[in-house]
């Protein structure tokens, strides 16, 4: 019976531990997220990501585990061209991708450092990332200006302003609007490089992914194949038994 007991109050230790992540994301912000699928065949937009990347973030969030090189290889850019157009920090093809910010100086401007996102999209996920990048407002109450609706009181400039436009948040209707003109891109041209970019951080994740993908499909026509003339085999085989 002393068994029982101690095991029941295992139970209920355990029940604890695996329901207190639930408790805590109902602290959780409840921003609507629009959904975000990403597209790891689609090299375009992954060749657009990594350019973006390159241009409005690099400046601020290494990604410290990825290489020119094999990202350009991955991707399809040939190497010389990936030297021209992404890499504007002086580096070799072959070395990591990492920002020159200084860490403390950031610390100080922006309240926070800013991180590196090698692994972010498998922190968060590629469609919180998809949303983050969406959702900056102008904010007056703030230091820097602005706010977000998916990560409240953020510490990150919106660096995708001269993009996206000026954009203010209805309260009572609680919805995001820009200013129309106010930005380089229309609403649309936004939303696809927003997707670019957060599709190739959804790569940068995991990059082995995408070789697997490609991979997988091989796999497929090899096992397509030989079942095909094992099938036949068998039939051979068939006949000599009847
Ligand atoms: C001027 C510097 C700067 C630039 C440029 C910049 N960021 Fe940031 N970013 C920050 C800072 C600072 C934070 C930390 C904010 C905080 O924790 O309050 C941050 C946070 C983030 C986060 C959230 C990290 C987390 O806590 O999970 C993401 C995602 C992100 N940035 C993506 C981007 C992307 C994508 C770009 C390019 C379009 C970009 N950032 C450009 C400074 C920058």
């Amino acid at each position: 019976m002393r068994n029982f007991g101690s095991l029941l109050v295992g139970v209920v230790v355990l029940a604890f531990m695996i329901g207190s992540p639930s408790s805590w994301s109902a602290a959780k912000n409840d921003w609507p997220m629009e959904d975000f699928e990403p597209d790891l065949t689609n090299l375009p937009s992954l060749q657009n990501g990594f350019k973006l990347y390159a241009n409005y973030c690099l400046g601020c969030h290494g990604l410290q585990y990825q290489r020119y090189g094999r990202t350009a290889d991955d991707l399809g850019v040939p190497r010389e061209l990936a030297l021209e157009s992404v890499v504007f920090t002086g580096q070799k093809i072959g070395e990591l991708i990492t920002t020159s910010m200084d860490p403390d100086q950031a610390k100080s401007w922006f309240g926070a450092t800013p991180p590196d996102l090698t692994l972010e999209a498998r922190l968060r996920s590629p469609e919180w990332i998809y949303n983050y990048l969406k959702t900056f407002y102008v904010d007056d109450s703030r230091p820097l200006g602005v706010n977000n609706g998916v990560y409240p009181n953020v510490g990150m400039p919106n660096v995708l302003l001269s993009l996206q436009g000026v954009q203010r948040y209805d309260k009572e209707n609680g919805k995001l609007l820009v200013e129309e003109g106010s930005g380089s891109m229309n609403a649309e041209e936004f939303d696809a490089a927003i997707y670019d970019l957060s599709n190739f951080l959804y790569y940068v994740g995991e990059p082995s992914r995408l070789e697997r993908q490609r991979l997988g499909i091989y796999v497929l026509l090899f096992l397509v194949i030989l079942g095909t003339f094992t099938f036949l085999l068998n039939r051979e085989f068939e006949k000599d038994v009847h």
